[in-house]
This record gives structure tokens, C-alpha cells and sequence, in this order.
């Protein structure tokens, strides 16, 4: 195919040449990357108050919260006015805001106001700004023995701040930092494990060993998360955040079916999508949420057959042209072939560019079986995608 360029203008930050229809290159020696971009794994201890148990992580890291906090801000106010009105009610009205919210996520957001020094309307703000910004690659595959693995790269900060000096997203740099594995515990039990941006209370990557594993996308365009946010604020307190909704997913489901149950019925704020696997061959989904609703739940068998895939748009119409990750990834999963299914086959798929592009900040590989967890940080050298 013939590659056709179009230059693409930013606001007045970046001046950007995309070009679609070439040739993807899959890359096949990505894995295992250097141990300095491994992450460090903390503890959350759910037998603790909601206050005290993010003290250890976010005590850690209030620098770079902070500093992700003010970059944050800076950028938000280019949105214009009303996304600055947003910012000055929560700062202000914040503690307000926190007691609205659901325990224990109210608690211990309160608590890493505590551990931080930050002001509580702050983190808040921080807390609902992960639920409206994520970009990102999901793959479930079945080796041919039919277990299961689930991978994600997490690309966050389109469109906030593009550092001509640097070549990179702002804020994409200011939250590569903050990324923790959490080994979250009952009774000393770990009962499940979750990426975290430090700070942030939900979850969007996590594994339930020996039953399920999730990994939330976006969903972007339809009847927006910044609706359910006002009528949040407006007092219609009826939908669930949708990081407290995957959190309360991997606390308190035992199953497969019982999490896709939860994640299938509840009532949210925005759109989403869930991708979920389970412990057995057959058992992946991607779940395409409405706000209020669920529009659709895609399964393995009927998508790739030994792999079902996720970008950020709906499985069943054309990505945009120009921010095309899934036909990249499915190129690759099928040079892979399912008799590559592990943790290097599916690292090096996720590591291809453009489904690795500048906003990609981790990949995070999971299997069910084993309980295994590894997020490697990622950096896309130039020359890359910018999304
Ligand atoms: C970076 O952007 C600023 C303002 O947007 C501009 O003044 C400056 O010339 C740019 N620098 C480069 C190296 O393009
Ligand atoms: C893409 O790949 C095809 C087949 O391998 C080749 O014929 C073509 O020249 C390539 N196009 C570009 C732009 O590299
Ligand atoms: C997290 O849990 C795993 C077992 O699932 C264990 O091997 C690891 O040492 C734990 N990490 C920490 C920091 O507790
Ligand atoms: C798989 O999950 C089911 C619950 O859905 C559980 O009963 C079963 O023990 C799990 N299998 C394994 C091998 O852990
Ligand atoms: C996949 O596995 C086969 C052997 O099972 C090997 O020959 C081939 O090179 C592998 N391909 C990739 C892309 O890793």
C-alpha cells in the first residue's frame, strides 16, 4: 500500500506528519527488556482504615505527584474556560466533592491528601482526571494448551502538551514515575494485583490469580464521562466511577462470571471498555459500555479465535485513520501465531510501533495461571508515532 502523509497541526504546540499505509515492522527482540525500566511493587493492605492504607506509596511519591499535578494544570487551562471553572470548583469545593464520593475511595483519598500535603480537592481532581483520558491497546491470547494471557499498553496524555524540545508529551513523561505494581492483601493474603499511577484509587490493569484478569480502555465520543461528572456535581449521585467500579470488580468477584456480571450491569459515569479473560480456554470478552447501559460484549471465539483485541474504538466500525493501532496489532498477533503465545510473544506485539507510540508509558503482561504480573515502563525512540 501506498503510504499517503498528512501534516497534522496541534493547537500551537506541535506540527505532526502522520502517515498511513505503511508497512508496520513487528519487532521480535523486545523482550525481556532492560531491568532499570522494571517497577517497583508496594503493598495496600485492605485490613487497614481506607486513611492509612496508600500512606507507603504516595508518601514515596508526593514529589512526582505534585509535579504530575501541576503539569496537569497547566494543560487543563488551555481546555479553556469551562474545563478552568471545573478545576477552580473542585480545588476549592473539594473536601465537599470528597464526601460525595463512595468509601473507601472517599477515605483514602483523604489519606493521600494526608501522605502528600496536597490539598484534598486536589486529588480529587487527579483522581477524576484518569477516568477521562486514557488511550491504550488491550490483547487477550490462548496459548494452544488454552491458557490465557492478557496484556496492555497503557498510552496516556493525548493532546496535553507536546515539549518541542523534547519531542514528548508532558504529561506522558510526568506519569511514567508515578507507575507502581500493587499487591493488594486480606488476612496477609494476596488477593489481587493491580497497576497504579501512585495517587489514583482505581484500577485500570489487574489480575485476580488463578481466576481473572481486566484491563479497562477508553471509550471516547459517545455521551461522554464529563456528563456523568456534572451530574455527579449536580447531586445524582445513582451512576459508579468506573475506577471504583473494576476496584470493587477485583475485590469482591470470585469468578469470571461474576465480574463480567458486574462489569456488564452496574450503572456508570462514562463509557468504557472492559476487556476481561478468565482461567479457561474460551473465556475473553470485550465489553463495549454505554454510560447506563452495556451496547455490546464481544467474545474470543467470535473476534481472532485464540486472541480477542482492543484499541479505543469500536470493534465493529474502522478505527480513525489516522490513529490506527488495532490493524498494526492484529498484523502482528497473526506473524506471531498462536504457537508464540507468552509473555515475549505478546511483549514484542505491544512493543511494534505504532501500537507503541509516544504516549505509551507501560505494558503490563499477565497470566492467570501462573498469577504473574510484570509492567515494564516504555519509551518509544524516534523516529515514533506521536500517538
Ligand atoms: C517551541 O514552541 C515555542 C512556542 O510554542 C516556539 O516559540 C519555539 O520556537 C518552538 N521551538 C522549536 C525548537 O520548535
Ligand atoms: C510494503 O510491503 C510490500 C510487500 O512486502 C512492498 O511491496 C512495498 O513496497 C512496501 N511499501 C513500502 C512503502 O515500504
Ligand atoms: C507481591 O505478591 C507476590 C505473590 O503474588 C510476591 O511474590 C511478591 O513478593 C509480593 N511483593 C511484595 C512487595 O510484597
Ligand atoms: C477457575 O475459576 C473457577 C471459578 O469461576 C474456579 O472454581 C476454579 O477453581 C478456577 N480454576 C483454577 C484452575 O483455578
Ligand atoms: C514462532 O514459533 C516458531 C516455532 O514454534 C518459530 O519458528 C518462529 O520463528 C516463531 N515466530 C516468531 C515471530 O516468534
Amino acid at each position: 500500500m501506498k503510504p499517503t502523509c498528512i501534516l497534522l497541526t496541534l493547537s500551537t504546540f506541535a506540527l505532526f506528519t502522520i502517515c498511513v499505509g505503511q508497512n508496520v515492522t513487528c519487532v521480535h527482540d523486545a523482550y525481556p527488556p532492560k531491568p532499570s525500566l522494571k517497577i517497583p511493587t508496594y503493598t495496600v493492605n485492605l485490613d487497614l482504615p481506607g486513611r492509612q492504607r496508600w500512606v507507603e506509596i504516595t508518601g514515596a511519591k508526593k514529589v512526582e505527584i505534585a509535579n504530575l499535578l501541576a503539569v496537569l494544570k497547566k494543560f487543563l487551562a488551555t481546555f479553556g474556560e469551562i474545563a478552568e471553572k471545573l478545576i477552580n470548583f473542585i480545588d476549592e469545593k473539594g473536601d465537599k466533592f470528597d464526601e460525595t464520593l463512595p468509601q473507601p475511595f472517599a477515605d483514602e483519598i483523604q489519606g493521600i491528601a494526608d501522605a502528600t500535603g496536597l490539598k484534598l480537592g486536589e486529588v480529587v481532581l487527579y483522581n477524576i482526571f484518569y477516568e477521562v483520558f486514557t488511550v491504550c491497546t488491550s490483547i487477550i491470547a490462548e496459548d494452544p494448551q488454552g491458557n490465557l494471557y492478557h496484556a496492555r499498553n497503557l498510552d496516556f496524555g493525548l493532546l496535553l502538551g507536546w515539549d518541542n524540545k523534547t519531542d514528548a508529551w508532558e504529561v506522558t513523561e510526568a506519569l511514567r514515575p508515578l507507575i507502581v505494581n500493587v499487591n493488594y492483601t486480606r488476612s496477609g493474603k494476596v488477593i489481587f494485583k493491580a497497576v497504579h499511577f501512585a495517587g489514583y484509587v482505581g484500577v485500570l490493569t489487574a489480575i485476580k490469580p488463578g481466576l481473572f484478569t481486566l484491563s479497562m480502555n477508553e471509550r471516547f465520543g459517545v455521551d461522554g464521562g464529563y456528563i456523568g461528572v456534572l451530574e455527579w456535581i449536580m447531586g445524582d449521585h445513582s451512576a459508579t466511577w468506573m475506577g471504583f467500579l473494576t476496584r470493587q470488580t477485583m475485590e469482591n468477584a470470585l469468578s469470571y462470571n461474576e465480574a463480567r456480571n458486574m462489569l456488564v450491569n452496574t450503572k456508570m459515569l462514562a463509557p468504557a471498555y472492559f476487556i476481561l479473560g478468565g482461567n479457561k480456554t474460551g473465556e475473553a470478552c470485550v465489553i463495549t459500555r454505554n454510560r447506563l447501559d452495556t451496547r455490546d460484549t464481544w467474545e474470543i471465539q467470535d473476534a481472532g479465535k485464540w486472541y480477542i483485541l482492543e484499541t479505543n474504538y469500536d470493534h465493529w466500525k474502522a478505527p480513525l485513520v489516522i490513529d490506527d493501532r488495532r490493524g498494526p496489532a492484529n498484523k502482528c498477533m497473526k506473524e506471531m501465531t498462536q504457537q508464540n503465545v507468552s509473555f515475549k510473544g505478546i511483549f514484542n506485539v505491544l512493543s511494534s510501533k505504532p501500537v507503541l507510540n509516544k504516549l505509551t508509558t507501560y505494558t503490563a503482561l499477565m497470566s492467570v495461571k501462573s498469577g504473574d504480573l510484570e509492567t515494564w515502563l516504555q519509551y518509544c525512540p524516534d523516529p515514533c508515532f506521536p500517538w
